[in-house]
């Protein structure tokens, strides 16, 4: 059955290393990241937008995780990303999702306080986790769009007082990643991530994970990030397979013989980074 995510991120930060989302877009998007989950013995996220959601269907998601889920023996979360309201949080529980973000980081220190502790409130109630935001993440990632130079770096007080008022499970904190693909390489504040990490029982969430130099994602596991994730980065290695079959055969029309090989991909990235990460072996 799908968990929450509260036990697995106690054994990472615990364990100092962290889990990996990975957002389900599709079918072999769901088959790969679980696949490379099981082979790596390692528990997992499946986090899906409401873009995503709104692609697939909301039947097909949880369908395809409870699937999924069913037959791997290991941890599997099923997790709304970036949630945009108390409603859409409380219709996605009420679906089968084992735990949400709530994405508050546009409202004031307050409102985001006030929306976040309500929907934990009620999470929590029913068995499910939830993560909040802090500061705002640059970049693109379906809905949600962020100019580079309008991002906001996380207040370590704040952030620290915020875990304090709102009791969530995980907190993603604006520490110089962004969404899609980065122009120059990712400035990381771990000064920040320590700061934070240091006052709170619970890890920190970076998001934005895709096209981060290895060195410099085992250092913010190490100063306390406890998730991380990854996106884009499966989309560009299922599109660059695809691209890569069509331009040796002109005649290939199975899909088939192009989602399968893109679906490997997916798996080799997946494995890749569960390895970096460190969450292999921790299912
Ligand atoms: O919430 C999802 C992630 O932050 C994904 O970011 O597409 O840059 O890997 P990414
Ligand atoms: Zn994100």
């Amino acid at each position: 059955p799908l968990v929450s995510m509260t036990e697995m991120l106690k054994k990472a930060k615990e364990g100092k290393y962290a889990v990996g989302q990975f957002n389900m877009n599709n079918l072999e998007f769901t088959q790969a990241i679980v696949e490379a989950a099981v082979e790596e013995n390692s528990p997992v996220i499946l986090g899906v937008s409401e873009g995503a959601l709104r692609y697939m269907g909301l039947e097909y998601t949880v369908a395809m995780a409870k699937a999924a889920a069913e037959k791997a023996d290991i941890p599997i979360a099923l997790h709304l990303d970036h949630g945009s309201s108390f409603e859409v949080a409380m219709k996605l529980i009420g679906a089968g999702f084992s735990s949400v973000m709530f994405d508050g980081s546009h409202y004031s220190y307050e409102e985001n306080v006030k929306l976040t502790k309500k929907v934990v409130e009620a999470a929590h109630a029913m068995g499910v986790s939830v993560e909040g935001e802090l500061g705002t993440i640059g970049g693109t990632e379906d809905d949600v769009s962020v100019a580079e130079e309008d991002a906001l770096l996380a207040n370590p007080v704040e952030a620290v007082q915020f875990y304090k008022e709102t009791n969530v499970d995980a907190l993603a904190i604006a520490v110089g990643s962004a969404h899609g693909v980065y122009k120059g390489e990712p400035k990381i504040r771990f000064d920040i991530i320590d700061a934070v990490s240091k006052e709170i029982d619970i890890p920190l969430v970076l998001h934005g994970g895709s096209g981060i130099p290895d060195e410099t994602i085992k250092k913010a596991i190490s100063y306390g990030i406890g998730k991380i994730n990854v996106n884009t980065e499966n989309q560009i290695a299922m599109t660059e397979k695809i691209r890569e079959i069509f331009a040796n055969d002109s005649k290939v029309y199975d899909p088939r013989k192009y989602l399968g090989p893109a679906r490997e991909a997916i798996k080799e990235v997946v494995r890749d980074k569960i390895r970096l990460f460190g969450s292999n072996g921790k299912a």
